[in-house]
């Protein structure tokens, strides 16, 4: 979770090193800096804040470096707090680096390079490693990192400049992505397509142990025996224009907003002759019948998705589910084994816990299907198989669209499981997924009603903390729900299952303490309604989510968000819409960053 992008070319590079990188400040942004040839002596420059207001500020006091050749860092520290002098580039005047990632060594290394006589200006672990770099340097920048290589262990991705070398960019990475950009008389690394879509399309994937030295007409590639390595030139399918704003006031707008397209696109991608099908991923129904449980695993908003599946697997297919945190996951001794199913998601395809689970349960033995929006990435190269969300570039650090079409996902997968098991006809799973099909429009009405959200969040604007409550499927609507709100508006949340409520938290209730109840689920609707006059008897003041159609008792429910009806089991789809919509309004209102919150990072590829 930070950005590092590199440019070597016929033209000064700064401003493009720049304007890459903001391309990139949604995976974290506490600082920033380049380091550019300029003479042939590595100029840095570099600063707290985001790039606007730090790197640029001081580039304007300081003065561009004037080179063709230069590495770009925008930060999101795990070792160090955000400051000048922890930001990168960081090293010496004869080695600089860029690093995403963590050493985990990185206290032995300081020591030997200690008692070598290095001294360290800054508090990273990433110091340690250009030191390092700079230890084994001889003159051979290829020996220095293959040295280098064989100490340092943890996950990393590194753009490299060595003095001696002033027209090259050298490029490794451990669990942390970079890719290798092709451009027209000049070459790239990058984090993620993302930063260099205005200038290339077509693009490399670097692996782990393999080396990339890029110059402005050359990228070779070697692995760590020095052997040269032919690789296959990749093209990107998205749109520059797709990871542009598109006139909204902010990404995660304008991504709630393509919600039925993707929605729409990520489902009928998967539908043959009127049925689910997963055949894109190898997953037969023989296969599907044999798994004896599945494992659903993921961070955030994606492990929410993965309850969602959970609640709809279990109902329709009758396959046990189990849900678990990707940085729980392995650390719990599960029991999972080779007769099981990982499921895996992750928006990104980068998240260090996820990526780490997902091994865990490759070295069980157990058959692994990644969930991934990010074509290309860590976790959809290293499962089994892999069945891509078509969401396009997510670049708000809140998940919007990519939860959506991961819960679509999930809905294809359980009606397929349930059809393959005959635990629904295939009349019922041929009606099911028809209905599926008809989510998209229902995604649609559900953002036009704008005003509603805007009214609910100028209410909730002001508050401290609040509730999101629900059973069965609301509930996990709910924890979804509670998740965007805390994380763009800073206001504290908790999600809860309605029926749990008086089992002591309802003792958090007072004189206006904002209660949500999302209440889809029409068979547990007179048990919710009964939670939210618990709640409304003690003061608070409830939003009601639920079908337009539903008659709410007005004298327990202050606003009610109706929703089109469909099956309550696809209600989820909708349900999230103005969840989405409520947080987004509150963290307007509060002026706050929506689309780069304080402490996030779009994607965490550190443990
Ligand atoms: C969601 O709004 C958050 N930004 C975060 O919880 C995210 O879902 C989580 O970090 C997982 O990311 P991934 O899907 O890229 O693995
Ligand atoms: N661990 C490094 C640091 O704290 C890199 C963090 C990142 O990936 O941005 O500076």
């Amino acid at each position: 979770m930070c950005g590092i992008v590199g440019f070597v070319g016929n033209e000064n590079c700064t401003d493009i090193l720049v304007e890459a990188l903001k391309r990139l400040e949604y995976r974290g942004y506490d600082s920033a800096g380049i380091a550019v040839f300029e003479n042939e002596k590595i100029k840095t420059v570099k600063a707290k804040g985001k790039i606007n207001d730090g790197l640029v500020q001081k580039l304007g006091t300081v003065g561009k470096p004037d080179g063709c050749c230069g590495i770009a860092h925008t930060r999101w520290a795990t070792h160090g707090e955000p400051s000048d002098v922890n930001s990168h580039p960081l090293g010496n005047e004869r080695v600089s680096i860029v690093h995403n990632g963590i050493i985990e060594n990185y206290r032995e290394i300081k020591a030997f390079l200690q008692s070598k006589g290095y001294t360290f200006e800054s508090e990273t672990d990433t110091e340690t490693v250009a030191k390092l770099l700079d230890y084994y340097f001889k003159g051979d920048p290829i020996e220095a990192i293959i040295s280098t290589m064989n100490e340092i262990r943890g996950a990393y991705a590194l753009g490299i400049l060595f003095r001696d070398c002033p027209d090259k960019i050298f490029a490794i990475r451990k669990e942390s992505p970079l890719i290798i950009g092709k451009g027209e008389n000049c070459n790239f690394i990058a984090s993620d397509m993302t930063a260099i879509l205005d200038y290339t399309r077509e693009y490399y994937l670097l692996e782990q142990n393999e080396i990339a030295v890029i110059s402005s007409d050359e990228i070779e590639f070697s692995d760590i025996h020095r052997m040269s390595i032919e690789k296959e030139l990749k093209i990107a399918d998205w749109d520059a224009e797709a990871a542009k704003k598109g006139g909204y006031e902010h990404f995660m707008l304008k991504e709630i907003h393509e919600q039925p397209e993707v929605v729409g696109k990520t489902i009928s991608a998967r539908i043959k002759d009127g049925l689910p099908s997963l055949e894109e991923c190898g997953v037969t129904d023989e296969m599907l019948c044999s798994y004896k449980n599945i494992y659903i695993v993921g961070c955030g908003s994606a492990m929410h998705a993965g309850i969602v599946g959970k609640y709809v697997i279990e109902d329709i297919a009758r396959t046990p589910v189990i849900v678990d945190i990707a940085s729980e996951f392995r650390y719990r001794n599960p029991l999972v084994t080779a007769d099981d199913l990982v499921i895996i998601i992750s928006q990104s395809g980068e998240t260090a816990d996820t990526l780490e689970a997902l091994k865990y349960a490759k070295r069980v033995g157990a058959d692994t299907l990644a969930v991934v929006n990010v074509v290309g990435s860590s976790i959809a190269r290293e499962a089994n198989r892999v069945m891509y969300t078509l969401a396009g570039p997510e670049i708000s650090v809140c998940s919007t669209k990519a939860y959506a079409v991961q819960i679509a996902l999930m809905y294809v997968i359980a009606f397929r499981l349930a059809y393959a098991k005959k635990t629904i006809t295939e009349d019922e799973c041929r009606k099911l997924t028809q209905e599926l099909l008809t989510v998209p429009e229902n995604i649609q009405k559900c953002i036009d009603n704008t005003e509603i959200y805007q009214y609910v969040a100028s209410n909730l604007v002001n508050a401290e903390s609040l509730l999101y409550i629900g059973r069965g499927l609301d509930y996990a609507l709910s924890m979804e729900g509670s998740l965007k709100l805390k994380e763009i508006s800073y206001i504290h949340s908790e999600s809860y299952a309605a029926g749990e409520l008086k089992h002591g938290t309802i003792s958090l209730i007072s004189d206006g303490v904002p209660v949500i109840a999302v209440a889809t689920q029409r068979n547990l609707f007179e048990k919710t309604q009964s939670n939210v006059k618990e709640v409304k008897s003690r003061g608070a003041k409830v939003v009601m989510v639920c079908h337009e159609e539903t008659e709410v008792d007005k004298t327990c429910v202050d606003f009610k968000i109706g929703l089109p009806t469909i099956s309550d089991l696809l209600m989820p789809l909708i349900t999230v819409v103005p969840l989405q919509l409520i947080a987004y309004y509150t963290s307007v209102l509060r002026g706050n960053d929506v689309d780069m919150p304080r402490n996030l990072a779009k994607s965490v590829t550190v443990e």
